[in-house]
């Protein structure tokens, strides 16, 4: 599995969007991530589904759709006709996640869900087979420009292993404090999609750090047959 990138557009100039978009699109980005905060599962608001609706007008690129809010079954729908890919929501959202996803699906879009760094795999074990992505945070959500949290790289390698375990396929998101330094970790424990929002937005040269947070290709050893030396290429 090839590293998709996905810059997150919190960190752009809200005032001129549709240039931000094309900007990390140009630059190699396959992905825009789009932080939804509803200012009660975190405490700032950020984006609704007409901001979404307006950037489909503009790029081809996979809209991802991150979206922070309570009872996030009741927002859905908009963000799927708004024309979202990829809608990925908390687990600690909603009572009934497994609902959610098919609902998601019905909608013809991918589902993600996300946990917070707080929050045990146990909580998507029994998700994972529905789900396409499974979002780990690497910082809790609510802001950009955050430090890295490294114990969650550990969590990051058990759902890898899950995964190959359950001889299923879903991407492994990773989302807060990811720069070229901390990409190397995460996609080593087992990460394919990479969110970075300051990294990305903030920096001189898009094109380079975009490169440099995509890095170098790493090989992965699978581990579910014991008899035989199984080596993917991901
Ligand atoms: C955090 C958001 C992130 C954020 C990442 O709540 O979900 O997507 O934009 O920002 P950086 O990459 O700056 O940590
Ligand atoms: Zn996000």
């Amino acid at each position: 599995m090839a590293t998709i990138i996905a810059p997150s557009i919190l960190s752009a100039d809200f005032a001129h969007l549709a240039d931000e978009v094309k900007k990390v699109v140009d630059a190699g980005a396959e992905y825009i991530h789009i932080d939804v905060m509803d200012g009660s599962f975190v405490p700032e608001i950020t984006i609704g589904a007409g901001v979404v609706r307006s950037l489909r007008k503009v790029t081809d690129a996979v809209l991802d759709v991150h979206l922070m809010v309570e009872h996030p079954e009741t927002q859905i729908e908009s963000f799927a006709a708004a024309g979202a890919d990829i809608i990925t929501f908390h687990v600690e959202a909603t009572r009934h996640a497994h609902r959610v996803i098919q609902k998601i699906h019905e909608l013809g879009c991918k589902a993600g869900v996300a946990l917070n760094p707080g929050t045990s795999l146990s909580a998507i074990e029994e998700l994972v087979e529905e789900s396409d992505m499974i979002l780990i945070m690497t910082v809790n959500p609510g802001y950009g420009g955050q430090k890295f949290i490294e114990s969650q790289l550990g969590k990051i390698h058990m759902l890898y292993h899950m995964i190959d375990e359950m001889e299923t396929t879903c991407d492994i998101e990773v989302d807060g404090g990811i720069n070229a330094e901390t990409s190397v970790d995460v996609r080593e424990a087992g990460a394919n999609v990479l969110v970075a929002g300051s990294a990305v937005y903030g920096a001189a040269d898009v094109a380079k750090a975009i490169k440099d947070i995509r890095g170098k290709e790493i090989v992965h050893h699978h581990h579910h047959h014991d008899d035989e030396e199984d080596e993917d290429e991901l």
